[in-house]
């Protein structure tokens, strides 16, 4: 799979920086970016909002940002992100009261859509909304914070979304967000995901680059 993205979350960023930042880990190599909004009532944290994206964009920032909200409501913040130029917008199930029209709207802003399981949610939410899912976002941790540890039993909820994106012959990215280092990828890979984000593990480096490619040639096996 050539088709492997590295997002690194800015969540673990010098925010005091942080349009250097986005611009260093870039131009170390990653991808996308992912950019995590919580509202202290979702999460038990507070983070950054559309003003935020925005300003990555008049930074000069092209590359995809990758909306992770952690948030509820939900459908409130669609409109604002997508005009703050994020690429994808992804949200918790759990979190809005009407999945599929959320999903919708994501769309018809011209973002693309994708749902976030935490790690004891099963996959049943996503059956009749397939078609609707540019993007399943597996959680590995417990959203709130970066630095905590890949939760095992993600692997075998990864083999079983992969199936379901095979079987199902759309083109949906699968993405794992908590825990993700270069030691452990190559078999977070191995079980499905194609999209990996990485908060501690890049920006707890002082050589971005390094990690990066250290996470590539782990993919690359
Ligand atoms: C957690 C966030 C993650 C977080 C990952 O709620 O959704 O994106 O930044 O951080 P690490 O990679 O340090 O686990
Ligand atoms: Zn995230």
């Amino acid at each position: 799979n050539s088709d492997y993205l590295i997002a690194p979350s800015i969540l673990s960023a010098d925010f005091a920086r942080l349009g250097e930042e986005v611009d260093s880990v870039l131009a170390a190599g990653a991808d996308i970016v992912h950019f995590d909004v919580m509202d202290n009532h979702y999460v038990p944290n507070l983070t950054i909002g559309p003003m935020v994206c925005k300003a990555l964009r008049k930074h000069g920032v092209t590359a995809p940002i990758d909306v992770h909200l952690m948030v509820s409501p939900v459908d409130q913040l669609i409109g604002d992100f997508a005009d703050a130029g994020a690429s994808f917008i992804t949200f918790h199930p759990d979190a809005s009261t009407h999945v599929d029209r959320s999903l919708q709207m994501i769309r018809d802003a011209g973002c693309k859509a994708g749902l976030v399981l935490n790690p004891h949610v099963g996959l049943d939410d996503l059956t009749y909304v397939m078609d609707k899912l540019d993007m399943i976002l597996l959680m590995s941790v417990n959203p709130g914070f970066g630095g905590q540890s890949f939760i095992p039993s993600t692997l075998t909820k990864l083999r079983e979304a992969r199936a379901l994106i095979d079987a199902s012959g759309l083109n949906i990215r699968l993405e794992v967000d908590g825990g993700v280092t270069p030691t452990n990828i190559a078999e977070i890979a191995a079980a499905g995901a194609d999209t990996f984000v990485a908060g501690s593990a890049i920006f707890g480096q002082d050589d971005y680059a390094a990690v990066i490619a250290e996470m590539r040639s782990a993919l690359a096996g």
